[in-house]
């Protein structure tokens, strides 16, 4: 009973939240899927690393916010390929993938759709949270991990890389890590990205160390 009460409380103040939330009520206008679409128009609003990709990979995809903003915002001719252990409704040059992105199988079946390096790789793919910040932390930075361990061998020389992190200590050394392999890398906090969130992004350009 008491888990159930907790429980129905802290399903109250999320709703109450989204409720109150600018950018619920302005994905809900604009129509896009979710409010975290409104991260990467920050990210790419600043960065501009959409509009000359034309091969481009969504990790964690679902409901499809970002990958409704890659097709937006990429040219006619781009090709993107989204996965997620969800599925979601169909997007205009959007290749859907669903299932485990940590599945061998499944990155080869991505790789063998685009058929050439990729020049942007973004990935908003989370664990589900589990309270504990350590362990979220942990359990994220092995998802990011196995994103970049993925980017290293798809993405093409000047490529770019974004991807969501939860901070907690490890995101120091992801950094670095990414400053050695870009020409430039650095952390982004978009404005949609709640203050009191531990969420982060790295936003990694000029790849160099494509193999
Ligand atoms: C924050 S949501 C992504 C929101 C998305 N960027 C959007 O704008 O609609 C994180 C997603 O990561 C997915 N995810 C978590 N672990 C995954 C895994 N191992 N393989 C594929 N997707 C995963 C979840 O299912 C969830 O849909």
């Amino acid at each position: 009973m008491h888990i159930t009460g907790n429980k129905s409380l802290s399903s109250r103040l999320w709703l109450d939240r989204q409720m109150r939330d600018p950018f619920v009520k302005q994905a809900h206008k604009d129509g896009y899927r979710s409010r975290a679409a409104f991260k990467l128009i920050e990210i790419d609003d600043k960065f501009h690393l959409i509009k000359n990709a034309k091969c481009i990979v969504d990790i964690g995809a679902a409901p499809g916010g970002w990958s409704q903003l890659l097709s937006q915002r990429s040219s006619d001719d781009a090709r993107i390929a989204a996965i997620d252990l969800l599925q979601f409704s169909p997007l205009d040059k959007v290749k859907q993938f669903f299932g485990d992105f940590e599945d061998e199988k499944n990155q080869q079946a991505i790789i063998k759709y685009l058929g050439q390096k990729a020049d942007l790789i973004v990935s908003d793919i989370a664990p589900s949270t589990m309270g504990h910040a350590q362990t979220d932390h942990l359990r994220m930075m092995r998802l990011v991990r196995s994103a970049y361990t993925f980017t290293e061998n798809v993405l093409r020389e000047g490529g770019c890389f974004v991807a969501k992190i939860f901070q907690g200590g490890q995101e120091k050394a992801f950094l670095e890590q990414l400053k050695k392999d870009f020409d430039k890398a650095m952390f982004f906090k978009p404005k949609a990205s709640r203050s009191l969130s531990v969420e982060i992004y790295v936003v990694a350009m000029g790849y160099k160390k494509c193999k």
